[in-house]
């Protein structure tokens, strides 16, 4: 059994979406070299770009075929009176691939709690969207020795109400607090600890299949530099990246360098 590897481009607030049709064009130009090295690397990594809302459409009219679209959030609820969400459906019928569930942004400064993060799971998975979920410990959690904790806790309650199979498909991104836009990671063996241990909390919870079938990502600060020391670690399937997903020129780098060719 391998994995695929997976790069995902999570662009937070920011880009228009004209912005993003200009992204998706570098990435189309014929010509450029960022087209080729993504167009490259696709074959052995998946790529996708989740975008605000608002640049959504403009990204599933304009990238390539093989760069998938992914929404950052989404409400488990399947409509009704909740101003200001948007609903699995609605992604799933603007032709999205991906829904991020539990970014640390949204549990930190929305209120989102680990129950909130296993009903998204839920909602995402009964619409055909593979989710993207997201774990990690903050600084404090870390320097408490809770990192093992926190991320069982958030990991246990995150997939609950899923079935083993669907937990197989989806895909868990860790992403240590402290690492995310700072410019500091933790040691790629330290990430593969973590993750190796995510993947142990899974078999409990679902068995071994789904652990061996996950994909789990590590996140927090990768750059084209370091995004192939995580990637060359056995339990670490790729990466979620926020500021370096920004210009297509670095996302079509650290697709290569996952795919091993940079
Ligand atoms: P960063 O963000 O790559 O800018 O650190 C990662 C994330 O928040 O998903």
């Amino acid at each position: 059994m391998t994995r695929k590897k997976l790069l995902i481009g999570n662009w937070k607030m920011f880009k228009t979406a004209t912005e993003s049709r200009t992204f998706a064009a570098a990435l189309n130009s014929q010509a450029g070299a960022e087209a080729n090295s993504a167009k490259g690397a696709s074959a052995s990594v998946d790529l996708a770009i989740c975008p605000p809302f608002t640049a959504l459409a403009a990204l599933v009219d304009t990238l390539p075929a093989y760069v998938k679209v992914g929404a950052q959030n989404v409400y488990f609820e399947e409509q009704g009176a909740f101003t200001g969400e948007i609903s699995p459906a609605m992604l799933a019928d603007a032709g999205v691939t991906f829904a991020i569930v539990g970014h640390s942004e949204r549990r930190t400064l929305f209120g989102e709690t680990d129950e909130a993060v296993g009903k998204k799971a839920e909602a995402v998975v009964k619409h055909g969207l593979t989710p993207v979920i997201c774990v990690g410990e903050n600084l404090a959690e870390r320097d408490a020795n809770q990192t093992a904790d926190v991320v069982a806790r958030q990991t246990r309650a995150a997939i609950a109400g899923l079935s083993a199979e669907q937990v197989a498909a989806s895909v868990v991104a860790y992403e240590p607090v402290w690492a995310i836009g700072s410019g500091r990671t933790p040691e790629p063996a330290d990430a593969e600890a973590v993750i190796d241990g995510i993947r142990q909390i899974i078999s409990q919870e679902k068995g071994p299949d789904s652990a061996q079938n996950v994909r789990i990502l590590y996140g927090g600060s990768v750059k084209p530099e370091n995004i192939a020391a995580f990637g060359a670690q056995p339990n670490i399937d790729g990466a979620l990246v926020g500021g370096a997903s920004l210009e297509a020129t670095s996302f079509a780098r650290m697709a290569a360098a996952l795919a091993g060719g940079e």
